[in-house]
């Protein structure tokens, strides 16, 4: 199985980042990962519209928006107009799922749904049939760098269990701490789309980096 590999720019070096680009897709990237964070939501900022129009001059590779927000309708159409390809919000951060799902269908984009490590997966089966990825926070959003929660493995059998019942399933994606030795267990586990930002970009050495996380995910499948 083709395992979608999605570098996150938020642990690229933003001094050099089309050469940092060019190199995730040396490697054979699928996708890049765009963190958007407001500083209530997450206790952290990261990037606007602005960056995500940047990256979109720099590849052609879908660009996924993981935006870490509260009402993330209110900006979602600034990010699909900068040229985000998948637009994921939070479960946690809106009233309405439903309703939020399908007003990101009408901007023309992919939709994801997004989970704090600490939400209950109820919260998110209910959808997987409406939603084209769903992403399973294996740390706490806000940082990157962060070490992966080793619990999150029984929540995302328990997603991926879910999905394989439906007839077009979503993308069961991971983001957070994932690197070359959790990479194989994640998708023995089912997940079909690796979000990794520092153990991709560390050292200037995406290229390699990226090669050896398909090698690592694409080993048990
Ligand atoms: C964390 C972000 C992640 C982050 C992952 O809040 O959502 O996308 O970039 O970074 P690493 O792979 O370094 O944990
Ligand atoms: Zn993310």
């Amino acid at each position: 199985m083709h395992v979608i590999v999605a570098p996150s720019i938020l642990a690229a070096d933003l001094s050099c980042l089309s050469e940092e680009i060019a190199r995730a897709e040396e490697g054979g990237c699928d996708a890049f990962h765009l963190d958007i964070m407001d500083h209530h939501f997450v206790p952290n900022l990261s990037f606007g519209p602005a960056m995500v129009k940047t990256v979109r001059r720099l590849t052609r590779l879908p660009l996924g928006v993981h935006l870490m927000v509260d009402n993330p309708l209110d900006m979602a159409r600034a990010f699909a107009d900068a040229g985000g390809d998948s637009i994921i919000f939070h479960v946690e951060a809106v009233a309405d799922v439903s309703s939020t799902l399908e007003a990101i269908s009408r901007l023309g984009v992919k939709t994801g749904i997004s989970l704090k490590p600490d939400t209950p997966v109820s919260a998110v089966i209910p959808y997987l049939d409406a939603v084209d990825i769903l992403l399973a926070m294996t740390v706490f959003p806000g940082f990157g760098g962060q070490e992966f929660i080793e619990e999150s493995y029984v929540r995302i059998r328990e997603i991926a269990n879910a999905a394989s019942h439906l007839s077009s399933p979503p993308h069961i994606a991971v983001d957070g701490g994932v690197d070359f030795a959790n990479a194989p267990l994640l998708v023995e586990a089912g997940v079909t789309y690796l979000v990794a930002g520092t153990s991709i970009f560390r050292n200037h050495e995406a290229a390699r980096n990226v090669k050896r996380m398909r090698e690592a995910a694409e080993k048990r499948t």
